[in-house]
């Protein structure tokens, strides 16, 4: 049997893709293996270009691999994941290393790379963004586990991943589930940035009348400037799309019940425990589930909503509202989603460079988009940045835009169209540079019914009101 160079488990359309493009770069050998044969076989009759090493068994698989034998697994997240996992270390030796490119969630990855490192074989959980396309000509590629394991992996990622202004997107995230980490705030951010242009094309379309076809050529004129992104570029596909059977516009004979697979639920869950706002990323997971409520839907579909209709007078410069309101906003969803990242990093150790991965989101993932080079430039002339919404460029960024949002925001609440990611993009926003916040009634009230303590702003120490007795007596306590 010809000796392969690295393999891939799972033959779906992003394994056959990512297995395409590995076998397209000079010097690599490919083999394949799937759960089904036929799946194997069939992959490797429609691309005989590819010198494909064809595999029945995970036996053969193994002895097809030149050592130390890399394997990527591209399976559907979860129990097939870990059955895999469990197949290759049977066969694999001490050495060898088994990547996981699927969305694994990171807790999953940090257990998997600790059980396989026991057996000497290293881990690798590394998120791939980009979907099909990017599987095949380029992907952005989120890899954390050892750094040992990386010597040998970062030549052959660095091949297959895309190329931002030159340089390849990927990068060691950081160690065990790092990679998975980024890869599920990138998917956070996604989740957001979709959101946040969906409610865009919603105030136009409402707000003036336009067409989607027309919408199409609105967004084709923003992704020539600040906005341009991969997301702005297919919305303006999509909105000109026309559905072959009706005629009509594609999107609106699309069901308006929008799925999910998960990640933006975990991105939400873990910001939860890690104590993160991540309210623009949250905003937009619960749009897709108020959108999926169809009983619900109905149910209040005749409820009130504005006695006056939305018009809106000089539509050209409603739309550039709109434009700066969605900068804006996007400003504020990846500077949650850096936090994020931030936080997870404490919490788990790891060392990732904010700059390093703004830098791999610049080529093949689905977030790419012009301005990461801006959060780069921030990471590097301030590595410790508290908030990438304080750095200079973004400072001056909303300082253009702040007035525009808050219009657009105020006349969405007055028209009656939902904009949740919009409008808790501004909340938190304001809620951040606020000089003085109501959580200070929020401690009162927590420490009058429950004793929970509060801080003063004049002196340290811990303080609780007997607030039955004559209400002004003050005592300090030990903290509880
Ligand atoms: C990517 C995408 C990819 C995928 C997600 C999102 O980076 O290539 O994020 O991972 O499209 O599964 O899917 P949902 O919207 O279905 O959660």
């Amino acid at each position: 049997m010809a000796q392969a160079s690295i393999g891939v488990v799972g033959l779906a359309v992003m394994g056959s893709n990512l297995a395409r493009n590995l076998a397209s770069r000079e010097g690599n050998t490919v083999a394949i293996f799937n759960r089904t044969f036929e799946k194997t076989e069939s992959l490797a009759t429609a691309h005989p270009e590819a010198e494909f090493v064809t595999t029945g068994t995970y036996e053969e698989f193994a002895a097809s691999l030149s050592k130390p034998r890399t394997a990527i697994i591209m399976v559907q997240a979860g129990k097939g994941t870990d059955a895999v996992i469990d197949a290759l270390t049977e066969v694999f030796e001490p050495g060898d290393i088994i990547v996981d490119g699927g969305n694994a969630l990171y807790t999953d990855t940090i257990r998997r790379e600790r059980d396989v490192r026991a057996k000497g074989i290293n881990f690798v959980g590394a998120g791939i963004s980009g979907g099909e396309e990017g599987a095949l000509n380029g992907p952005s590629i989120m890899p954390g586990g050892s750094a040992e394991a990386w010597e040998t992996l970062g030549p052959i990622l660095r091949s297959i991943a895309a190329i931002a202004e030159g340089e390849p997107c990927v990068t060691h995230v950081g160690t065990d589930g790092a990679g998975h980490f980024v890869k599920m705030i990138h998917n956070g951010i996604e989740y957001a940035d979709m959101q946040l242009i969906a409610e865009a094309y919603d105030l136009i379309r409402q707000g003036t009348g336009l067409t989607p076809a027309e919408i199409a050529e609105v967004f084709v004129e923003w992704n020539t400037g600040e906005l341009e992104s991969y997301l702005i570029e297919i919305t303006a596909e999509v909105l000109k799309q026309v559905d072959a059977k009706t005629g009509k516009p594609l999107v609106d004979v699309i069901l308006d019940q929008a799925g999910s697979k998960g990640t933006g639920v975990w991105t939400v869950q873990t910001a939860l425990d890690l104590g993160v706002p991540v309210s623009g990323i949250a905003e937009a997971v619960f749009a897709r589930a108020v959108s999926s409520k169809p009983a619900q839907r109905a149910a209040a579909a005749n409820l009130p909503g504005p006695s006056t209709p939305f018009v809106v007078a000089d539509k050209e410069a409603f739309i550039e509202d709109v434009r700066k309101a969605l900068y804006a906003s996007k400003i504020i969803a990846y500077s949650q989603g850096f936090d994020a990242i931030v936080a997870g990093a404490e919490q788990y150790g790891w060392d990732i460079k904010k700059g390093d991965i703004a830098k791999i989101w610049r080529g093949g993932c689905i977030i790419r988009a012009r301005f990461l080079n801006r959060i780069t430039e921030a990471y590097a002339e301030n590595p410790g940045l508290v908030a990438l919404v304080t750095a200079p460029y973004f400072t001056d960024a909303i300082a253009g835009t702040q007035d525009a949002w808050r219009r657009v925001v105020a006349s969405a609440a007055q028209s009656g169209i939902p904009t949740p990611a919009f409008s808790s993009s501004l909340a938190y926003y304001d809620g951040l540079r606020a000089p003085r916040l109501p959580a200070a009634v929020v401690q009162g009230q927590r420490d009058f019914f429950g004793a929970h303590t509060y801080k003063r702003v004049d002196m340290d120490g811990t303080f609780h009101t007997l607030w039955s007795g004559d209400r002004t007596e003050v005592s300090a306590v030990d903290s509880h």
